[in-house]
């Protein structure tokens, strides 16, 4: 990979959409050349892929093909935007990445690692961020301070008990993967936490 991979994680409310935008902007007004996206979706499959996954109507949706809704949207996520950036030299920022299927499907819906590691082989082997952004605030603050879960998402809807073990798995995460995963507290204001990251990523040299 010619180009750089940094992706934003975190529990539901965690201020990653938030926090992308302001990247976003300053990357902008810096004059500097990126691609950002969001998972699942951001390509016209992906997204049709997307609905599918989170779409209420679907309740019967088994936890396997959950997870291999989310690969397969990545897979194609990756091949017709990231891995071409990627080559082209681009940074690209993606808000959520596959260790939203380890936290999400792997730790809280009780797949384990192998079965999500297995179904996520593509990205394992194509496209490591070099950098992980995990905001670090736990749901139930998360949750109130968004004023409540949305409740045309299937994911939003699984209560909390399920939320705080996606948070337990991110912690596992990060300490699995020290040297990838960068824990913030998002715990902070808005712009607190938007200026630990961009002094993160430009002691990382990802940034300028
Ligand atoms: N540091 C912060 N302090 C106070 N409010 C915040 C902070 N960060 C984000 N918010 C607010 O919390 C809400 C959720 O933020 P945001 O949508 O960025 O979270 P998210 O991690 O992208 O959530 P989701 O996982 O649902 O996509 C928004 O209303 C946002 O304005
Ligand atoms: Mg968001």
């Amino acid at each position: 990979m010619k180009g750089k991979l940094i992706t934003f994680e975190g529990c539901e409310g965690c201020g990653k959409s938030t926090q992308v935008a302001l990247l976003k902007e300053y990357l902008t007004t810096t004059g500097q050349d990126f691609i950002i996206t969001r998972e699942p979706g951001g390509t016209e499959i992906s997204e049709k892929i997307r609905a599918v996954i989170l779409g209420k109507e679907n309740s019967a949706m088994v936890d396997e093909c959950e997870a291999l809704l989310y690969a397969a949207s990545r897979c194609q996520l990756l091949k017709e935007r990231v891995l071409p950036a990627l080559d082209s030299g681009k940074l690209v920022i993606i808000d959520r990445y596959y260790d939203s299927s380890f936290a999400y499907q792997a730790y809280a819906r009780g797949l384990g690692y192998d079965f999500v590691s297995a179904a996520n082989k593509f990205a394992l082997d194509n496209a490591v961020p070099d950098i992980t952004i995990f905001l670090d605030f736990d749901p139930e603050h998360a949750f109130i301070r968004k004023g409540g879960a949305d409740k045309t998402d299937r994911l939003e809807l699984a209560g909390i008990e399920f939320h705080k073990r996606v948070y337990d798995g991110y912690n596992a995460l990060a300490q699995k993967f020290p040297q990838r995963i960068a824990r913030i507290d998002a715990s902070k204001q808005i712009n607190e936490v938007h200026n630990s990251i961009i002094t993160l990523l430009k002691e990382k040299g990802l940034i300028k």
